[in-house]
């Protein structure tokens, strides 16, 4: 993921959709340097998150919910988006490019829909490598590289109009 995503010293990374922050943490504790922005929409999930954190000690991820997401306009290097892609409508999609900074970039990786996994959604229900890239496309990112993985693939995508 960090080879993917490939921050600066001390750039900011928001990890949209972090559910229990696992991600996030694990981030943070190989790059202390980062600042992680450890978003997600519920509730629940960011209490976890702060029960995490307050056993794992990870000063530099910062808990956020949805409504702290405006202050974030056009300010954001670095976006990662894991196993949430698929559930993620247009105006959600706008959004996170409307987030991202000039050079910034965003990491998608999701569950394929292109393998028969054990494990995740079922495969009607994500998208294959090839929709995602197109789905992102037409929402206004350019695609500057991609990868499969045994049950994921990612995408890393910039805004394609700046
Ligand atoms: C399948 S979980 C993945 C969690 C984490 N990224 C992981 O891979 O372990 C998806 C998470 O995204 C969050 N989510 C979905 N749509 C969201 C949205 N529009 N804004 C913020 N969080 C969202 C859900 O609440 C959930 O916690």
């Amino acid at each position: 993921m960090l080879a993917l995503l490939d921050p600066s010293v001390g750039a900011t990374v928001l990890d949209f959709g972090t559910g229990t922050g696992a991600y996030a943490i694990a981030i943070a504790r190989v790059r202390p340097d980062l600042h992680l922005i450890a978003l997600d929409e519920q509730p629940e999930m960011l209490e976890l998150l702060r029960a995490n954190l307050a056993t794992e000690r990870v000063p530099n991820v910062e808990p956020a919910s949805s409504t702290d997401i405006s202050a974030l306009r056009s300010s954001v290097p670095r976006i990662m988006a894991i196993n949430v892609f698929h559930e993620l409508g247009d105006a959600v999609l706008h959004a996170l490019l409307e987030l991202l900074a000039s050079n910034g970039r965003a990491v998608f990786v999701d569950w394929s829909a292109e393998v028969e996994r054990p494990v995740g959604p079922p495969r009607d229900h994500v998208y294959t490598l090839t929709e995602a890239r197109s789905h992102l496309e037409k929402k206004g990112f350019e695609i500057i590289a991609e990868r499969r993985f045994p049950y994921h693939y990612a995408l890393v995508a910039k805004r394609a109009h700046l």
